[in-house]
């Protein structure tokens, strides 16, 4: 990957009020993944959606769409209005917050948060890193309207479902450290997660997806028992994910983050499809294997990824996913977006 459609990844448009994402895959770079950020309401997150484009002048990936009609710049003046006035109130979330002043991102400050995460997130460490965001963000209801990114893992270490989540926490701390007296001093918490997991899934090979900035970091912990059982069946996965905002594409979408990691989909550090194969070839029951090939291979996945690959419903995504890289890329890429956005409180 060039260095300059990486950083592009942190670069934000220059005057535009939209967030966008791009996702590329590895025969063309063709897909774009675009989030709105609402530009008349600074407190409301914004709505993710993916957007395929087949035309030959589609932004390349890493260039940021600019602001050019009339109404994109009278948005845009609205924000800024409403950013240098509003202080946001926190959302419904039980974990109080607070918002300090508006958050305004600017060039400067994704070049010194992109200077950062090169720095201190290996590849390594991105699986652990990944995992951290779904720990973060994981916690988010729709019918309480809490949870979500806001920084809370960092008060929930000691929850069982949080073992070895420091491992992935070591590089975002050093990375929050290596923001002061930089542009992005101010980056939140639960900014610098979500950027760090987007970096974590570029480094090793994945979309490259531009995470919205200006989270407001959660002060307590979020309620406990919100991460999903590794026992649950598919049926029990997609009621598990529904009360967290996500259908079953997304669900099955953003799970294809277990690529990554010491599962067995594949490399460790390879952010690709394999799961989806995985999945699909269920080397664990194959009958013509011998009976130590068949221990070996019930080492990969866990019960709740091996459980995709019988449901129905979700089996429909894992053969798409695993036939089509591209099309996995850009489902991941908005999913992502969703998962770091919805509950979130902005400044
Ligand atoms: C039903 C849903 C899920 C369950 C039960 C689950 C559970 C787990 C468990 C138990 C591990 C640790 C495995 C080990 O070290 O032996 C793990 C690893 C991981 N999880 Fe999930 N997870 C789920 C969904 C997700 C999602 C949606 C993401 C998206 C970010 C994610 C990202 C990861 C990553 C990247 C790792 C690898 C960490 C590493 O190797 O250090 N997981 N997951």
């Amino acid at each position: 990957m060039s260095s300059a459609a990486a950083v592009g990844a942190l670069a934000p448009p220059r005057g535009a009020p939209r967030v966008l994402g791009v996702a590329r895959d590895r025969r063309g770079s063709r897909r774009a993944v675009a989030a709105r950020a609402s530009s008349s309401d600074a407190s409301s997150s914004s709505s993710s959606s993916t957007t395929r484009s087949s035309s030959p002048t589609a932004p390349s990936p890493g260039t940021p769409r600019v602001a050019t009609s009339r109404r994109d710049v009278l948005a845009l003046a609205a924000t800024a209005l409403l950013a240098s006035k509003t202080l946001v109130a926190p959302s419904s979330s039980t974990a109080s917050v607070t918002a300090s002043s508006a958050f305004v991102d600017t060039p400067e400050i994704r070049a010194a948060l992109r200077e950062a995460l090169v720095a201190n997130v290996v590849k390594t460490k991105a699986p652990a890193v990944l995992r951290l965001v779904f720990h973060d963000a994981g916690t988010y209801r729709v019918a309480s309207n809490d949870g979500g990114m806001n920084g809370s893992v960092k008060y929930e270490l000691s929850r069982p479902e949080s073992f070895g989540l420091k491992r992935g926490l070591g590089p975002v701390l050093a990375t929050m450290d290596a923001l002061r007296d930089t542009p992005a001093a101010a980056a939140s918490l639960a900014d610098v997660i979500a950027a760090a997991g987007a970096y974590a899934v570029e480094l090793t090979g994945g979309p490259i997806i531009r995470v919205r900035l200006g989270r407001v970091d959660a002060v307590s912990a979020d309620p406990e028992n919100r991460m999903p059982a590794e026992t649950l069946t598919g049926e029990e996965q997609r009621a598990h994910f529904a009360r967290a905002g996500f259908s079953t594409r997304e669900m099955v979408a953003i799970a294809g983050a277990h690529t990554i990691g010491g599962k067995g989909f594949g490399e460790p550090y390879v952010f690709d499809n394999e799961y989806y194969k995985t999945l699909l070839a269920r080397p664990w029951a194959d009958a013509t294997k011998s009976k130590e090939e068949l221990d070996m291979a019930s080492h990969i996945g866990l019960t709740s990824d091996k459980n995709l690959a019988t449901d129905e419903p979700s089996l429909e995504y894992v053969r798409k996913y695993a036939e089509d890289q591209g099309l996995f890329f850009e489902d991941f890429g908005a999913a992502y977006l969703k998962l770091t956005e919805q509950g979130a409180t902005w400044r």
